[in-house]
């Protein structure tokens, strides 16, 4: 049984401007040279075009962040230069909390979303941690207040609040246990209660509830991105691909589930097409994941249905080097409400660990 409450979501916002600072480097001959291998390594989803205005920027940022001892974390929605150029750990959302919590590096910069730089400093309360747009929000982290999850224990007395990493750590704060889509089921099972609150995704909510036999108890929020697929959309695109292998994130409504091949997170989806390397197909989830995977699956043929994430493509090169340049946007969590909200993700990634 899945109960739903509902609440509203964000909206599209601008494209980032282009660097104020001046670059540390610019293009020429030698430039070109030395970021050849580099390019090799692109050339199939960066154009030719494109390229002298991105490899400037990825030497300067990479000289930058060795200046400031700094590591970029880069989700696997973001575009392939930032991807493929400037990351130095890439990965789902459980994934970049592990690798933040692990690093050594006195600056971590997020190349994600707002949440996951707060679950970041939730982690590494000592480091530094950078966004370089405060604005990168998420549909389903505005779904949800700590006032709502404070009526939620009201209404069910004694019944575990697990929460999707996408929320605030003023959210997280309030539930007992953390989850990523990579997670979920587990992170649900373990708890060993007969009903769970698995908050705030419909979807993800569903999909567990396919999965299990614990009763899940849902709040409406949905990923603005994944809940435009549709079941029949996959459909006909099967009709026109043949042999297209579909495979979608657990964010997906269920009839787009039900007309998938594969359902998991970003990583799962990745490591689904390493290791099956179908003929051709289809990710249904945010657009630039197929560019950084055909970096790495050249003999697969990507079909891509182009959704794209307004929060995730706030980040780009231009303002990930203003954002090393000028130590700014710093990711802060009240003190109070951090060791609440580090209690329920350092719960999780025990579990998982
Ligand atoms: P993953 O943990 O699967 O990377 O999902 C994060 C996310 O925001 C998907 O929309
Ligand atoms: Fe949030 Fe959806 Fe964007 Fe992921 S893709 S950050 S869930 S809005």
């Amino acid at each position: 049984m899945v109960l739903t409450v509902a609440r509203g979501t964000s909206r599209p916002t601008p494209a980032a401007a282009a660097p104020k600072a001046p670059l540390a480097y610019t293009w020429s001959k030698a430039l070109e040279a030395e970021m050849a291998p580099i390019y090799a390594r692109v050339k199939n989803v960066i154009t030719p075009m494109e390229w002298p205005h991105y490899a400037p920027l990825i030497k300067s940022i990479n000289s930058l962040k060795e200046q400031r001892q700094a590591v970029i974390l880069a989700h696997n929605y973001m575009t392939p230069e930032i991807f493929h150029g400037v990351a130095d750990f890439r990965g789902d959302s459980l994934q970049l909390a592990k690798e933040a919590a692990r690093t050594d590096a006195k600056v971590i910069v997020q190349a994600g979303v707002h949440f996951m730089a707060e679950t970041s400093k939730l982690l590494s309360p000592d480091k530094t941690v950078l966004i370089p747009d405060m604005r990168a929000g998420c549909s389903l982290a505005s779904s949800i207040t700590p006032e709502d999850v404070r009526m939620l224990r009201e209404a069910y007395p004694g019944v575990p609040i697990v929460t999707y990493v996408n929320t605030s750590a003023a959210v997280k704060a309030e539930c007992d246990i953390t989850c990523t889509s990579s997670n979920a089921v587990q992170v649900v099972e373990s708890l060993g209660a007969p009903r769970v609150l698995c908050i705030p995704d419909q979807y993800l909510a569903k999909w567990v509830q396919s999965q299990t036999k614990v009763e899940i108890i849902a709040w409406k929020g949905a990923c603005e991105v994944h809940e435009r697929f549709t079941g029949e959309e996959l459909e006909r695109m099967r009709a026109d691909e043949p042999g297209l292998k579909i495979i979608a994130h657990p964010e997906c409504p269920p009839d787009v589930i039900a007309a998938a091949d594969f359902t998991g997170s970003t990583s799962h989806m990745i490591q689904w097409v390493k290791d099956k390397q179908p003929r051709k197909v289809m990710l249904v989830t945010e657009c630039s994941m197929a560019s950084n995977v055909a970096v790495e699956a050249p003999n697969v043929e990507f079909i891509r249905p182009c959704n794209l994430c307004p929060h995730m493509k706030r980040i780009s090169l231009e303002n990930i080097y203003e954002c090393l340049l000028e130590m700014r946007h710093e990711v802060t969590v009240d003190p109070d409400v951090a060791v609440r909200a580090r209690r329920a993700v350092e719960r999780m990634v025990n579990l998982t660990n």
